[in-house]
Formats: C-alpha cells, structure tokens, sequence
C-alpha cells in the first residue's frame, strides 16, 4: 500500500473547515437528543437524506419521545416504516423503545459500550449516538465513512470481509476530532454524501484533491475494495386477489422474515416459474371446482432485494357467492382475513403489494 500524502492532524481541520461551510441543516443536527438521533440514524441506514427525512418528520410527529414510540403497536411502527423496507429494522426499532422505556426508565445509556447491548443498534449506530449525542470520542464508520477513508489515505482493505473492516475501523478510530467528535461525525458522513460521492464527480473541487491518494493514482473508481459474496436466490411468487364484492383477502405474514408482521396475499412461492395448471394447491382446485376465473394482472415484475431477487405475478380471483362456503374453510387455513379498502389503505404492508394495489386503484 502506498503511504498516505496527509497527516491526522490536517485532515481534521481541512474536514471541519469544509463542514462549517458546506454542512447541511438537517433536523437532528439542531438536538442533543439522543432519541432524534437514534431515529435518524436508524432512517438513515436504510435510505438517503432526501427520502428519509420526511420519515423522519413523520415519526417525530407522531411519536415525539421514545415513551411515545414504546406505547404504539408494532402494526402501527411498520405502517409508518412501510416504504423504507428491511422492515426488522422497523420491529428492532420498537422493541428498543420498548427496553428503554422499561429497563432505562425512558432515558437513553449515554455511553458507547451501553448502547451496543440495545437490539438493533449495532456498532455503527452505538458509535453515531454516542458520539453526536454525548461526545464520546468513538468512530462512526458507515458506507459513506470507508469511502473518504479508503480513497483519502489510499486504503486497500476489502470492506466485504471482516478483517477488512475492522482494520478500517481500527484506521477511522485515529482519526475522530478528540474535541468535537460530534460535528466530526456529522462532517465525514456529509463528506461523503455530498463530495466524495460513489461515482466521485467532484474531485476537481475537493479540498483534498492534493492530497488524495485515489486522485493522485487515479484509483477513485477502484477504493474503497469491496469483494461481494452474496449469492442470490431466485423466488417466483404468484400472488392472488380474492375478491369477494369489496372485500380482499389478506394475510399477516408470521414466518421470520424480512417481511414479518406485514399483510400479502395468498402466494406461491416456488424456485422456477411454473404454470399455474401445473401447480398442485388447494385455492386452485377450489377455483377449478367452481369455475372461477383467474386473470393475471400485471406481467413479471422484478423485485430486487440484497439476498434475493423476486420475480412476481399477480392473478385476480373474483368469488361467488356460490363457493363461498367452501371458499371460507380455505380461508380459515389459510389464515386469510376480508378486509375492505379502507382497512387495507391502513395495514402495513410491503412496498411490492403496496405499488400494486396504487395501481389496481388506479385503473
Ligand atoms: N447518513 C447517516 N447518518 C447521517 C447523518 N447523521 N446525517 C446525514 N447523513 C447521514
């Protein structure tokens, strides 16, 4: 590895002094409260500032103290999450307020080590509470964090694997501002959200630019490493609209996945795409019994997920008062619930069911 063209030292002042000119103001940066904090953190693991921040808004609105967000239910969590995906990071939210409220009598452990033993805050997140809400001299190293870090200094370690990222870690912790490690913290993530950006356009205005090791090789596009081991699965659902005048059967999802606690329809879920006369399942015998007509709604849709990639159709199943009877004992096993369209509007539900049911209304 190259040695770096910047000491410690100069790296901290040039950052700060960028920060002072270029930071953006963003609501949880005017709070010392660590559950703002908290919040935004969490929103922001899972989008940008520009979508977050009306999520943002909506849950301070709504649940302005952690009390507050404790006291709801995980259904009502989730609905206000419903667009953000990963929704355990929803449910982990919760559950959090939750412990703080019974365990820490509603107040925030202001420490680094204590933070990291709440479900859901990882070290990232222990690292960003801590460091802007308390002023411990931690490193909050996110995404944003290896890449100012991997090109400034020319870093080669592969932030896909474990090792790779602790040495960036062990690096970052070095470099946090022994005096403000809160709006240091701030600085190197708006660093890299709005100057060293992934594409990296804006190397010919950075105050950097003399300095950095990727600019000076030109390795901009090659740092940080990253090595991706993630083999994805491929899912083939088939969901059906059972519709019986306006009602809609839906289903809470119970299996512990990313979509637990959220409504769908009744689906197939297979490893290749199949022929829905080839498939064997009660709904479709039922159908065939009284023949009810299936018409599919919308063509392959790809959903594109970190671990899996789904590909989706959606058929519609208009039922008749005539296999109502039988159609009720399916629902029952099939844990199957009539909901109207007002209901449904307030269900949480994933964001692929949600654009589709935008669309149905829609036509
Ligand atoms: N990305 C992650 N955390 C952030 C923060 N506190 N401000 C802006 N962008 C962020």
């Amino acid at each position: 590895m190259l040695t770096s063209r910047i000491n410690h030292s100069i790296f901290r002042s040039s950052l700060l002094s960028w920060y002072k000119l270029h930071q953006r103001c963003l609501p949880w940066r005017t709070t010392k409260d660590p559950y703002k904090i908290w919040l935004s953190e969490i929103i922001l693991q899972q989008t940008r500032v520009a979508q977050g921040l009306p999520y943002y808004e909506r849950f301070i609105t709504q649940y302005p103290s952690v009390t507050e967000l404790a006291n709801a239910t995980e259904q009502e969590v989730l609905r206000l999450w419903q667009g953000l995906g990963y929704y355990s990071r929803a449910r982990n939210l919760h559950h959090c307020a939750q412990t703080i409220v019974e365990q820490y009598k509603g107040v925030f452990p202001s420490n680094y080590r204590e933070l990291l033993m709440l479900k859901g805050i990882g070290p990232y997140t222990a690292a960003a509470i801590a460091a802007v809400a308390f002023k411990e001299v931690v490193a909050a190293v996110d995404g944003n964090v290896y890449r100012v870090l991997a090109r400034i200094f020319g870093l080669n370690y592969d932030i896909g694997t474990l090792q790779g990222r602790r040495k960036m870690h062990a690096f970052a912790s070095l470099l946090v501002d022994p005096i403000e490690p809160d709006t240091y913290s701030q600085a190197i993530m708006d660093f890299g959200a709005l100057q060293c950006t992934p594409v990296c356009s804006f190397c010919a205005t950075c105050i950097f630019k003399n300095y950095c090791m990727a600019f000076y090789t030109n390795r901009q596009k090659i740092l940080p490493v990253k090595t991706s081991k993630i083999k994805k699965r491929a899912r083939y659902f088939d969901y059906f609209i059972l519709q019986y005048k306006n009602l809609i059967y839906m289903k809470k999802r119970t299996k512990n996945d990313i979509w637990k606690g959220m409504y769908d329809f009744y689906l197939l879920d297979n490893t290749q795409r199949l022929l829905l006369e080839k498939i064997q399942d009660p709904l479709l015998v039922l159908a065939k019994r009284h023949h009810l007509s299936i018409t599919t709604l919308e063509k392959e849709e790809r959903h594109l997920l970190t671990h899996q990639n789904l590909f989706v159709k959606f058929h519609k199943i208009e039922l008749t008062s005539t296999c109502l009877e039988e159609a009720n004992y399916f629902f029952e096993q099939s844990a199957l619930v009539a909901f109207n369209w007002l209901e449904i509007e307030n269900l949480p539900k994933p964001i692929l069911i949600q654009k589709f049911l935008k669309k149905l209304n829609s036509i």
